[in-house]
């Protein structure tokens, strides 16, 4: 099958358009299903900064991936066969999943995803437009309702509202009956408002601590500087959710790696911790995982229409390098997306 992949991490950002890239387009053999998984015929993957970090073996220390490893982390396609014991789905079945984070690879023509991680693709979607949501719209979810337990008439700050994270966020903490206010650009104050925040705050002429304070939960997506000021507008008991940045230790004792990497990366937190106490609020890291239990609610909102896909590009797979490129620029509107079934 025509799939995207490495053999060694390293960037492609430094290396002029057209200069050969440590991602390679070829053949690769297709993956199979085992107990418990669908094999599905990828019509879309959407592009996530955790793809271009992957490519440069930024996570290496916390997901031992092997080569030849084909990237790609969520996906929309038509399940082409089942594995022993699936129950839900049948082969044609259109589904959308965000893949196991051992076992990524969806900028390829086939991909397997667990039974539990999928969802029925919403049928008013294209599969463009559905895979657009698995990665980004479960870490919109979790950070808001599992780990920030948002509930109606709360206020939350979403920063970088016009990501494909932020854009999510917005829609989904409006449905939930928040107040919300986020930081964009100024050329995206009007999406956001049109997502529902009610406050748009223009995060390069204006500080968002002089516009909100006694938030319930920040939804950090910068971290840095950001993240940091960012206890100030909480009240006493709210809570700062990060995806952004470095995990502290609890992510690496929670999943049994190395506790000399839980020391370092605590003490490389230790800014954040230290605010978090000073200010009497709670810091939570999350590094989102698959659910298909969670998609299924999330594409019951997309279907009635509560919440809708914002697509800034769609490449087809062949130029999956700009693709990585153009979502690492770090300026995309919603969501960046690679059209797998155009080049089959
Ligand atoms: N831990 C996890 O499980 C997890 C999951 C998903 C994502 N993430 C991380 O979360 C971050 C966001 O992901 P994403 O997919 O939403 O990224 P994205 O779509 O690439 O974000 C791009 C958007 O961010 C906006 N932006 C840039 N700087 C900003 C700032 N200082 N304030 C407000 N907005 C700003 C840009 O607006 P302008 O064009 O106007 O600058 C652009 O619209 C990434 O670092 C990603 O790796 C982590």
């Amino acid at each position: 099958m025509k799939a995207a992949f490495i053999r060694r991490y390293g960037g492609n950002q430094v290396v002029p358009r057209g200069f050969p890239s440590v991602i390679e387009l070829g053949e690769l053999p297709a993956p199979q299903a085992g107990p418990g998984e669908l094999l599905v015929a990828v019509h879309a993957a959407s592009v996530n900064p955790v793809d271009f970090k992957i490519r440069d073996g930024l996570l290496k220390m916390i997901v031992p991936f092997r080569f030849p490893l084909i990237l790609g982390n969520d996906l929309s396609g038509v399940v082409q066969a089942v594995g022993a014991g699936v129950t839900r789905f049948r082969p044609g079945d259109a589904v959308f999943a965000r893949l196991d984070k051992q076992r990524i690879g969806a900028f390829a023509e086939f991909a397997v995803v667990a039974e539990a991680d999928a969802a029925a693709k919403p049928a008013n979607l294209s599969h463009v437009e559905a895979a657009a949501v698995p990665l980004a719209g479960l870490t919109a979810w979790q950070a808001l309702f599992e780990i920030g337990g948002l509930k109606a008439g709360q206020k939350v700050l979403i920063h970088g509202g016009s990501g494909g994270v932020g854009s999510f966020a917005i829609q989904l903490a409006r449905h939930a009956g928040a107040t919300v206010a986020t930081t964009v650009g100024a050329r995206n104050a009007d999406l956001a408002r049109s997502l529902g925040a009610d406050i748009v705050i223009d995060y390069k002429t204006q500080r968002f601590e002089d516009v909100v304070s006694d938030q319930d939960l920040v939804f950090d997506t910068q971290a840095g500087d950001i993240q940091h000021r960012s206890f100030a507008v909480l009240k006493r008991g709210g809570v700062l959710v990060s995806i952004a940045g470095k995990p502290d230790g609890r992510l690496v004792r929670q999943w049994g790696l190395n506790p000399l990497l839980g020391v370092l990366l605590d003490f490389l937190s230790r800014k954040t911790l230290r605010l978090a106490k000073r200010h009497g609020v709670r810091y939570e890291y999350l590094f989102m995982r698959p659910s298909g239990a969670q998609l299924e609610r999330i594409g019951r909102l997309l279907s009635e229409g509560s919440v809708k896909t914002i697509i800034d590009k769609v490449f087809p797979l062949e130029q999956v390098r700009d693709a990585l490129a153009y979502s690492e620029a770090g300026h995309a509107t919603g969501k960046v997306v690679v059209e797998v079934k155009a080049a089959r």
